[in-house]
Formats: structure tokens, C-alpha cells, sequence
């Protein structure tokens, strides 16, 4: 854990100092161990959460605790799988009554200074918890909570006490001055992120499943974008196993790995995997004297990755965490066995230059084994009719490549072994397609070698 953005001065009060301190270690928990809290203490940090400001001052919130065990079982169901709902203590459902004070959000403000100072106060008193948007179907959720029509709901606080081998690690923050500026505005342009160009953005015209503003070509992004993108929002999950599981791929990443060659040897290097999830299931094909090289474009990713294997019991010493910088292999020409890219071409700005790129650190013989989204697809037109639509996902802009193309890229550089299509569906299904049908897939994989 790091106080890098962190100085306390301006007081002398060591009491003080040791709090703002203890404040700072909050980290949001998504693995509790199960146990009861007091009901008497939730009421004290229920009651620590009002001396929140409120917009004139109306505290027109209001918080339905829930403790019982069905209940929160249901509300792990409703949320769509958030694993602590059923294991935390109490579920602190974040509610106001509407019809006063919506003008710059200020209802919506004032609720969530209320659930921080909660999350301030139990985390002071010793006990994790983490704050949730995502909680499931609101209708579902007003009729376990017997929730009156007029009152909104915005959220919940999850309280409990972390199992003691849940992850023990913070968020990265971005350095700080990077996110305040005095006077003015000022920011770093890497944190700031390329949109459609408009004379306006209005909030209202913006949400998350339709914003007319969001700019999904990564051409348009520079990889330090890219990088500062992906390497913070790979933290809004966790590094447990199966927490996040992609309902789109379902068992694709088998058929995908499936094409490497069997076992792997040397020097093996997966490009860009951002959360993990591939970094695992590759450790496990690793033959005795392979080594796995994971290059990334953010070290908040390498960080995150490394916890996830440690948790799955992979020895780390056999692995390898390489920063990418500007997009680059930072690899010598010809020292690669494998080059793994596990659907990240789509991710990249040039990604004929990245495949140059490849070429170049591969060994003679060495094979590159590519999975790329499809838009010659079901999921293809499901993405231009859809899914692009949205705002930006967490892993960073994609569009999906002709698969064609793909091959042709592929062919340019490499001798092609395999090309099949994963996935007749726009999503979820891993059926392998062979032959013209290579091409009609939601994913486009293949294994080529270099010459
Ligand atoms: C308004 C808000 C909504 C959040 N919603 C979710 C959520 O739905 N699911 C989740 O796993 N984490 C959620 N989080 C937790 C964030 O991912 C987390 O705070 C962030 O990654 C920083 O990590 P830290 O809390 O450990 O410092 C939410 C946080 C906030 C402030």
C-alpha cells in the first residue's frame, strides 16, 4: 500500500494524523467472511452516516438495512452473481425520497456523502465493506424491499469483516495532481479521453447503455490513453477467481487456447490481458521449462494480474510482468517462442504495426496464436447495433476486425497452421467453426508461425 498522494502537515495533532492515516487504508472488500455484525453497532454507523451534510438540510434519505440471510441470498441473485451481498453483514440500501433538491444532483450528493461517512465509520471501527451502483433489477429490489414507488434507489453499502485471505490491496490512485488544478482547469491529456467530436456533451444525452459521444475506434486514442484507461478500470472488480466471468465468451477461451501449441516451451509472452482471466488459464498449459512473459500497458494491471495468479497458486517465478511502452514489445528480436493475443488486436490503434511488431520478436519457428472479435458476425452486427452504442468498456475502445482481413494480415508475416471461427451466437456459445465458416464467427482465432 502506498501514501504516495498522501502528506499530512498542517496539524500537529498526532490523534489526528493517525486517523487521517487509518482513513486512507479503506479499501473496498468483496470478500467477507460471513459473520454477524451487532445490530446495535450498524445502527452506530448508520447513525455516524447522518452528520453528513444534506442539501438544505432535508436528509431526505433513507437507508433499509438488511441483515437476514435470505434476503441478502436474494439480493445476490438480483445483482447478477455480487458474491458479497450474501457473505457481508448487513446490506445498507442507499434510498431517497424524490421530488425536492434533483437540481445539480444535490439529493444524489447528499446520499452519497451519508454512505461514505458509513463506509469512514465502520471501516474506523475495524470492518470492510464496499459501496455498490451495481445492485440488479430495481423492481426486483423494490419488491424485496417493499420500497414505495416515490423512493428512488440508488445503490448499497455491503458491511462485514473480510475473510482473512481476501485480497488485501488498494485501488492505484491517479497521482493527485494530476486530478485538481488551482484556478483553472488543467489536466494531463492522457487522462483525458477522446469523444466524438460536438460542440456539447449534456449529461442527459449520455448514459451508459446509449452515449451518442462515446469513441469506441481506438485509432482515435493514443496508447498513453489507452494504457491510463484500462489500468485504472481493471480495479472495479476483483482478483478472485470467477468474480468476473465474461456471459459474452463463455467457454470461448478454451477453444482459444486450444490452439497453442501443446505443451508450450521457452519463452511464452501474452499480450495485453488486463484483468487476468487469460494470464490464468495459459499458466496452466505452461510445459517444465516455459516461462510466461505478461505485457501490459499499465503496471495497475500487472499488479492486479500478479494477485490473481498468486491466489490460483501459480508460481510467480516463472512469470514475467514486461511494461509495453508506446505499444512495443519490449522484447529482443527473435527471442520469443509464443506470442499469445488474446483478443486485443481490436484494442490496439495500428494493429498491423503491433503484428509487425510481433514478427519481430518471434524466433524462427515461433508461433503467434490470435483470437479476435469478429465484425463480419452475429456479435458483429449485435456490436454496431448495440453494443458500440454504450459507453466504453472497462478493458478499454475496441472494434471489432473483418476476420478476413485478420487472415490476410496474418499471412503477410506468417505461415498460417489453423484458422477456425469460436461462436455461431452473438454470444455466450463456443461452437468451433471450420472451412468459409472460419469467418462467420463472433471470434476469429488462428495460429500462425514465423518463418
Ligand atoms: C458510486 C460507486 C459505485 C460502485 N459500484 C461498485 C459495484 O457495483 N461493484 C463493485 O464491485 N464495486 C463498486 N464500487 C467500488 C469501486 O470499484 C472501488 O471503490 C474502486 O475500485 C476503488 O477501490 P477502493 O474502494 O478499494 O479504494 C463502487 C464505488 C463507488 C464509489
Amino acid at each position: 500500500m502506498t501514501f504516495a498522494n498522501r502528506a499530512v502537515s498542517g496539524t500537529a495533532d498526532a490523534a489526528v494524523s493517525a486517523i487521517l492515516e487509518r482513513l486512507a487504508t479503506r479499501r473496498s472488500c468483496r470478500d467477507f467472511d460471513g459473520s454477524q455484525i451487532d445490530r446495535a453497532i450498524l445502527a452506530e454507523i448508520i447513525a455516524d452516516g447522518v452528520e453528513a451534510p444534506s442539501s438544505c438540510n432535508q436528509q431526505n434519505w433513507h437507508f433499509v438495512v438488511v441483515t437476514d440471510p435470505d434476503r441478502k441470498r436474494r439480493a445476490r441473485e438480483i445483482s447478477g452473481g455480487n458474491h458479497h451481498f450474501e457473505f457481508c453483514s448487513a446490506l445498507v440500501y442507499l434510498c431517497f425520497q424524490k421530488g425536492w433538491t434533483h437540481g445539480n444532483f444535490s439529493i444524489v450528493q447528499s446520499v452519497a456523502g451519508a454512505c461514505y461517512h458509513m463506509m469512514l465509520s465502520a471501516h474506523l471501527r475495524g470492518f470492510d465493506c464496499i459501496w455498490n451502483a451495481g445492485i440488479g433489477d430495481h423492481a426486483s429490489l423494490r419488491e424485496m424491499l417493499d420500497l414505495p414507488p416515490i423512493f428512488e434507489l440508488q445503490g448499497a453499502l455491503a458491511i462485514g469483516r473480510a475473510k482473512p485471505t481476501a485480497p488485501a490491496m488498494k485501488a492505484p490512485r491517479r497521482p493527485v495532481q494530476d486530478v485538481y488544478s488551482w484556478e483553472t482547469f488543467a489536466r494531463p491529456g492522457g487522462s483525458i479521453y477522446p469523444v466524438k467530436p460536438a460542440r456539447e456533451y449534456p449529461y442527459f444525452e449520455i448514459r451508459n447503455d446509449d452515449n451518442p459521444f462515446a469513441e469506441w475506434d481506438p485509432g482515435r486514442w493514443t496508447w498513453a490513453q489507452i494504457a491510463d484507461f484500462r489500468g485504472y478500470s481493471v480495479w472495479a472488480k476483483s482478483p478472485l477467481a470467477g468474480v468476473y466471468v465474461s456471459r459474452r465468451q463463455g467457454q470461448a477461451q478454451e477453444i482459444e487456447h486450444s490452439l497453442l501449441p501443446s505443451p508450450l516451451t521457452g519463452k511464452v509472452v501474452e499480450v495485453m490481458p488486463w484483468g487476468g482471466t487469460s494470464t490464468s488459464a495459459l499458466y496452466e498449459r505452461l510445459g517444465q521449462d516455459a516461462r510466461l512473459s505478461v505485457a501490459e500497458l499499465s503496471p495497475h494491471n500487472h499488479t492486479f494480474i500478479r494477485e490473481r495468479l498468486a491466489r490460483e497458486g501459480a508460481d510467480l517465478d516463472r512469470v514475467e510482468f514486461d511494461l509495453m511502452k508506446a505499444g512495443r514489445l519490449p522484447y529482443e528480436a527473435g527471442s520469443v517462442n509464443t506470442v499469445v493475443l488474446p483478443q486485443v488486436l481490436e484494442h490496439m490503434p495500428e494493429p498491423e504495426l503491433f503484428l509487425d511488431d510481433v514478427q519481430r520478436v518471434l524466433m524462427p519457428g515461433g508461433v503467434v496464436v490470435v483470437s479476435a472479435r469478429n465484425i463480419g458476425s452475429a456479435y458483429g452486427r449485435l456490436w454496431r447495433e448495440a453494443e458500440s452504442r454504450a459507453q466504453i468498456p472497462n478493458q478499454g475502445p475496441f472494434t471489432p476486425l473483418d476476420a478476413k482481413q485478420v487472415s490476410r494480415w496474418l499471412q503477410d508475416r506468417f505461415e498460417p497452421e489453423q484458422e477456425i471461427g469460436i461462436g455461431a451466437e452473438a454470444a455466450g456459445d463456443a461452437a468451433t467453426l471450420t472451412g468459409d465458416a472460419a469467418f462467420s464467427g463472433r471470434l476469429y482465432a488462428a495460429r500462425a508461425r514465423r518463418a
